[in-house]
Parts: C-alpha cells; sequence; structure tokens
C-alpha cells in the first residue's frame, strides 16, 4: 500500500530517487577523494618530461587510446602477458586519464622499455614491417612534422594548476627543450616511460 503512494506520486517518486542516488554517491565516490591509496602518487611517480607531455598529447591526437588500453586488471590472464596490475597511484598526473576501455590492440600501461627506440619508429612507420599480421594504421607523417613548441609551456602550466607538480623552471624551460624535434622523438620517448614506476621494481 505504502509503495503504491510512492509510485503514484511523481514529486515524491524523483525525491526518494535522488535520495537514492546521492546516498550511493556519498558511500561509493566521495571516500575515493580522501583515500591516500587513490590520490597519492606511488613512490618514484615523476611528471613526464616536456618532451614525453608532447608525445601524450599526440597520442591522444592521434586516437591511440580508441584501440589501445592502459589498464592491466588484476588477473592472472593479463598480470602473465603486461605485467603488474595497473594500480590508481601511478595515475594521478594522468589528465585526463587514457585508461580507454578497447582492445584492438594490446594494452600499453606497461609498454615502457619493452621495445627498443628503434623498433617503436619502425612499427609507427609501417607496422607491417615488423608485425605481418598487423592491422595498426602506420603513421609517416609524425617523422616530417616537428613539436608545437609554442604551446608547451602554456600546457605544463596547466597541468601545474591542476595540482601536477611541475617547478617554474621545468615550465620555462620547456621550449627550448623540444624545439626542433621531430613528432616520433617525443611519441617514443612518452612510449618509453609508460609503466616503468612499477615495473622496474618487479
Ligand atoms: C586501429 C587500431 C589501432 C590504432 C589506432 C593504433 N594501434 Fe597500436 N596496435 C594495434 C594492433 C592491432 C596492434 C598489434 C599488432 C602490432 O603489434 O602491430 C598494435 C600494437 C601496438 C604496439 C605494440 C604493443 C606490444 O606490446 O607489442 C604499440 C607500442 C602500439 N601499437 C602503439 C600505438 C600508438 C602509439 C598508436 C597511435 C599513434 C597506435 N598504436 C594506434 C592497433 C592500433
Amino acid at each position: 500500500m505504502k509503495h503504491e503512494t510512492i509510485e503514484k506520486n511523481l514529486g515524491l517518486m524523483i525525491v526518494l530517487i535522488i535520495f537514492a542516488i546521492s546516498g550511493g554517491f556519498l558511500t561509493e565516490v566521495v571516500p575515493l577523494f580522501f583515500l591516500k591509496q587513490t590520490n597519492e602518487p606511488v613512490e618514484g611517480l615523476e611528471p613526464l618530461s616536456a618532451l614525453e607531455l608532447e608525445g601524450r598529447d599526440i597520442y591522444i591526437r592521434e586516437g591511440c587510446h580508441v584501440c589501445h588500453t592502459q589498464q592491466i586488471r588484476p588477473f592472472r590472464a593479463e598480470t602473465e602477458r603486461y605485467g603488474h596490475y595497473s594500480v590508481a597511484g601511478e595515475f594521478v598526473y594522468d589528465r585526463p586519464f587514457l585508461w580507454g576501455s578497447k582492445r584492438t590492440g594490446p594494452d600499453l600501461a606497461r609498454v615502457g622499455q619493452r621495445y627498443s627506440d628503434a623498433w617503436h619508429r619502425q612499427h609507427l612507420f609501417n607496422p607491417r614491417s615488423v608485425v605481418p599480421e598487423s592491422n595498426m594504421p602506420a603513421f609517416p607523417w609524425l617523422f616530417e612534422n616537428r613539436v608545437d613548441h609554442e604551446s608547451i609551456a602554456a600546457r605544463m602550466k596547466t597541468l601545474q594548476t591542476l595540482g601536477v607538480p611541475y617547478t617554474d623552471e621545468q615550465i620555462a624551460n620547456a621550449e627550448s627543450e623540444i624545439k626542433g624535434k621531430f613528432e616520433i622523438e617525443a611519441l617514443v620517448a612518452y612510449l618509453q616511460q609508460l609503466g616503468t614506476v612499477i615495473s622496474e621494481k618487479r
């Protein structure tokens, strides 16, 4: 009988739905902001260098995250193949996260240092030349385009505002650090550090 009263009263129903959902939010989401485990960087985690950050922006621009995830789940099948499962503290400087949801290609969370720079360059220039059955697209323009050195300081400054611990000196040096480099150098630098903060200690 009481249930019927609620179901037939739209206003009351809305209020109760909002109440139920905010209850869920308060107990499930809010504590995450205060848990050390989820918002403290893992030991040794450093913000990306100017070149690596540029590489990350190229990674986003080229849509690499559409085919590649960056999150290893804590299952045997995943850890045997990719290495230590991902932990929240590895991603505290990642804005936005690039966890992804679709694996057309393998997970890249710990691909850093697994291949040589030369392998990555060859693979990105023409994936089929190193993995014959690959259906990954080629990215030859990365070898012709220079990095965007003009906006790097502004991008680092924005991240600094959001809490990434860049020093003012790092930001001031960023432009001259990457000026004139090719996009491929930035992207490979980014790939080579992925996940290394934990896999080094394994
Ligand atoms: C259309 C989907 C697709 C896109 C987009 C894509 N990849 Fe891939 N990638 C794959 C597939 C499939 C493989 C597995 C075959 C191979 O190694 O080429 C792969 C493999 C890789 C590997 C080797 C991983 C390993 O553990 O062996 C790396 C590194 C990689 N991709 C980086 C990139 C980067 C960087 C970009 C963006 C510039 C990118 N991929 C874009 C599909 C994609």
